[in-house]
């Protein structure tokens, strides 16, 4: 069973309380939803494997400690998705990028697939999955079976808001998938959007509204 956790730092709560403030202009949103993925990726990695390498300080050799394996891929689902990646790999630069194109149908809520480019490595290793919004949980859902196909060692999906109805349906499409949340919010309304939310995060990244 995956991990789920909904962080309560300080700092990302404090963050998190601008960035659904509606008088935030998309200048300051963009900045503030790449330091809570900078933050969120800090505890997000807690559980990563070390391996232990020689080193030479100024002073001596010694038996220090890195981090064993391939690093990370990151795949944000686009649009929103993109405004994580940057806080992400301010934290872990060597990490692959990958993207997959999802739209909710406004009509249906479900996800429309439009693309999907993922490292060719993939396979080796483990895939943080990025999208500040988990609404009905149909794009995560939908964007971690086609990431599955390709066979990554883990998942782990981090969103800065979570409806329950989203983190119910994931949890239970994707049982093995761990889940990091900055806030569980009270609901999703009749369009779909959640309750209190931050509003529609593409657009207030991009500006597009
Ligand atoms: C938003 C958001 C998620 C999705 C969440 O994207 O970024 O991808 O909705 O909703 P769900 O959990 O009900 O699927 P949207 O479809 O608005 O596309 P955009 O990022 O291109 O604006
Ligand atoms: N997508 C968003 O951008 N916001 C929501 O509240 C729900 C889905």
């Amino acid at each position: 069973m995956g991990k789920i956790m909904i962080m309560d730092h300080p700092l990302i709560q404090h963050k998190l309380s601008i960035l659904r403030d509606k008088s935030t202009a998309s200048k300051d949103f963009r900045i503030l939803i790449e330091e809570i993925a900078m933050l969120m990726t800090y505890e997000a990695t807690r559980d990563l494997p070390l391996t232990d390498v020689e080193i030479e300080t100024p002073i001596t050799i010694m038996t220090a400690k890195k981090i064993s394996g391939k690093k990370l891929a990151v795949v944000p689902i686009l649009r929103a998705g993109i405004g994580m990646v940057d806080g992400v790999l301010n934290m872990i630069p060597s990490a692959r990028v990958g993207h997959i194109g999802l739209y909710r149908d406004p009509e249906t809520l479900q996800p429309v697939e439009y693309y999907c480019k993922l490292p060719a490595d993939i396979g080796e290793r483990e895939v943080l999955v990025v999208d500040p919004m988990l609404a009905t949980g149909g794009s995560a859902i939908d964007a971690i079976s086609q990431i599955k196909k390709r066979g990554p060692k883990h998942i782990k999906f981090m969103c800065t808001i979570a409806a329950p109805e989203g983190l119910d349906a994931l949890k239970n499409s994707h049982p093995d998938v761990d889940i990091y949340c900055a806030a569980l919010d009270e609901k999703l309304n009749d369009h779909g959007y959640i309750v209190p939310g931050l509003g529609d995060a593409g657009d207030r990244i991009f500006g597009t509204k």
